[in-house]
């Protein structure tokens, strides 16, 4: 969601020595060739990592006919003419076959059982591949090792997981003007709500959707499936973790917890659940009565009239001036967990990975078999954390616990020489301490924690992700604010954006790491390989990233998705999307023949810009959906 709001970061956690010089070091380097960015870091990281190798392919990981850029605009998409895309589960389309057929505006009953809109973050986990067991992304011994993981895709390659899966996917946002057809007032905002009805209807195109998917003869189609689901806003869920008992997280209704909102990117465990993230929580709040702003409220964005919904005007839940759901907006910004073979399984809050606007998370496996998350908090100057788990993943699972219920959380301070810190937010810390109660309030109130320790202000965390040799990849999408560079951040104000990467120590789970620039995205303006404002992002076991775009992007493209050779920092462009949509959310199937990415609010809801999915006719709303993305040869995509 690209969301024009003001920075709530008033800490003062400016960074650092000699801002300039680091600003200009940081630039030549890249300057000096993405290549050579590229090669210097890797070599400083994988002398040591001999485990970083490419068993079928070396560097020559790209080998697609990219998308001109004077075919990337338009209210079409374009593919590489090596590859081919359908479309499937548009915006309001049901959850299965038997379900209510698409209508438009929704009514609030059928939209509960229909893929919500803002189609974003998803996975794909296979079912009934040939070791009729459940799987994850790998379900091997070690679930980061490469040879393994590819061993087991080859075999995964003639399985029947590769055909037929459970696919999650996140609904971000959708907005009054689109789907309740409300149109936009004079003044510009979103037309309000008029009934309770109108706002469940809202709430329940949130959310997320759990679809099983079959493919036959190259078509992917939704079928009837006892997993099929929806959980939206109004959906009942449970906490667990540190703050899960809470005074925090009480009302004085004592209304048990329901729903989820603003689902951006997500996750996926070793185990074989989902993960989605709360990120701009605050939007969906408002007030009704007289109300003014805690410090805390203040730090998280909530104002009286959020971003418009108008959900509080008729749901008292969503009234920060209703003191009977005091304490309501503590139980958003969450991660949630959900598992997608467990159809009548509550999600769950998993609340030692803190309160912030969760863009995503994406997890590997550290030290000693402990799980690692690295999550970006999506609003300018604010940070990236992680979270490491206390002990062995499957010990805790063995005794019927979560790993997530046990861990420490870190916040990311970035040096200007090239190194980093991870801080922990600790009831401990007694800088902590004079401010907090408990545990459960340094969690609750992550970010004014993370203030409080020093952590580095970023321009704006997106997705991050795990390469196989350790490397995290996080996109900084833009922060037009910014009026001070630092090494990490060297653009002021940063139009477009930049990729960070860095290498923690003890594989994964020290509090060290080395960290360099990836790719400033001004510096590919005017090549062919122009982008801006990425956002989507994923790692490969060969060593590709790919790479999608949220914002305007240069000479009339569509925003799109590049895939890039991290060993040689090639970069070519996949896919273009539609006009006024972004690019979000990637999956794949186990073999990597399929993939799945999603256009989100297309020409922006605008039926003057596109229909699209539907034909041209100037008229019909344009809607969310998921591109499905194949090889025209079979091959491995990205290649
Ligand atoms: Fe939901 Fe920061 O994008
Ligand atoms: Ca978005
Ligand atoms: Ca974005
Ligand atoms: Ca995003």
């Amino acid at each position: 969601m690209e969301h024009d709001e003001g920075s709530s970061n008033k800490s003062g956690n400016r960074p650092f020595i000699d801002v300039l010089q680091a600003n200009l070091s940081r630039r030549d380097l890249i300057k000096g060739g993405l290549a050579t960015a590229a090669t210097s870091f890797l070599a400083a990281n994988t002398a040591s990592a001999s485990a970083y190798k490419y068993k079928y392919r070396k560097y020559n990981l790209i080998n697609f006919t990219p998308v001109a850029i004077e075919d990337g605009s338009g209210p079409w998409p374009s593919i590489s003419p090596d590859y081919q895309w359908d479309v499937i589960i548009p915006w309001g389309e049901p959850i299965k076959p038997s379900g209510p057929a698409y209508s438009y505006p929704p009514n609030s009953a059928d939209q509960a059982e229909q893929i919500g809109i803002g189609h974003d973050g998803m996975h794909y986990f296979p079912i009934k591949s040939h070791r009729k067991r459940r799987c994850g992304w790998d379900n091997d011994r070690d679930w980061n090792d490469y040879k393994d993981w590819h061993g087991n895709m080859h075999k995964h390659r003639y399985g029947r997981g590769n055909q037929n899966g459970l696919l999650c996917i996140n609904h971000e946002f959708g907005r009054n003007s689109v789907v309740l057809d409300k149109g936009v007032s004079s003044n510009g905002d979103e037309n309000q709500p008029e009934s309770l009805e109108e706002v469940r209807t809202s709430q329940h195109a949130h959310g997320v959707s759990v679809v099983e998917l079959k493919e036959r003869f190259g078509k992917w189609k939704t079928v009837n499936s006892k997993y099929a689901r929806r959980i939206h806003v109004n959906s009942p869920v449970e906490f667990s973790g540190p703050v899960a008992n809470s005074e925090l997280l009480k009302t004085l209704e004592n209304n048990q917890p329901l729903g989820t909102v603003n689902n951006c990117a997500n996750g996926y465990t070793p185990w074989g659940t989902y993960l989605t993230c709360e990120e701009n929580f605050n939007g969906y709040f408002g007030a009704r009565g007289d109300w003014t702003a805690t410090e805390e409220q203040e730090r998280y964005g909530f104002s009286s009239n959020g971003f418009g919904y108008g959900w509080h005007k008729f749901d008292p839940r969503f009234d920060l001036s209703n003191s009977n759901y005091a304490n309501e907006e503590n139980r958003f910004g969450w991660i949630v967990e959900i598992d997608p073979m467990s159809p009548n399984k509550k999600p769950v809050k998993r609340t030692a990975l803190g309160r912030f606007k969760h863009e995503g998370i994406a997890l590997t496996i550290g030290q000693g078999g402990r799980v690692v998350g690295y999550m970006g908090d999506d609003e300018r100057f604010d940070y990236i954390y992680k979270f490491v788990s206390s002990y062995n993943w499957r010990r805790i699972r063995r005794r019927g616990l979560s790993p997530f219920d046990f861990g420490k959380l870190f916040v990311a301070k970035f040096n200007d020489n090239g190194t980093g810190e991870w801080l922990e937010l600790t009831i401990k810390n007694p800088d902590l301490a004079a401010r907090f109660n408990d545990q459960a309030e340094v969690l609750t109130y992550a970010r004014i924690a993370a203030d409080i320790l020093g952590a580095t202000p970023m321009d704006r965390p997106e997705w991050t992700t795990v390469a196989p040799n350790g490397t995290v990849y996080c996109t900084l999408t833009n922060n037009s604010r910014r009026t001070e560079a630092d090494a990490a951040n060297p653009l002021a104000p940063n139009a477009d954006g930049h990729i960070i990467r860095f290498k923690d120590s003890y594989k994964h789970v020290g509090r060290k790491f080395k960290w360099e620039i990836y790719i400033i995205a001004e510096d590919t303006h005017g090549t062919e390989d122009t982008f801006s404002d990425p956002d989507g992002l994923m790692a490969d076991p060969d060593g590709r990233l790919f790479i999608q775009t949220d914002g305007g992007q240069k000479d009339g493209l569509n925003n799109q998705m590049l895939v890039s050779n991290t060993k040689t920092g090639d970069l070519r462009r996949l896919f273009t999307g539609v006009t006024s949509d972004e690019i979000t959310g990637i999956a794949m199937t186990p073999d990597r023949r399929t993939m799945f990415i999603n256009t989100q609010h297309p020409g922006n809801g605008n039926p003057a810009l596109t229909n699209f999915p539907a034909p041209t006719d100037g008229k019909t709303r344009p809607r969310d959906a998921t591109f499905v993305i194949t090889r025209k040869n079979g091959g491995v995509i990205g290649s």
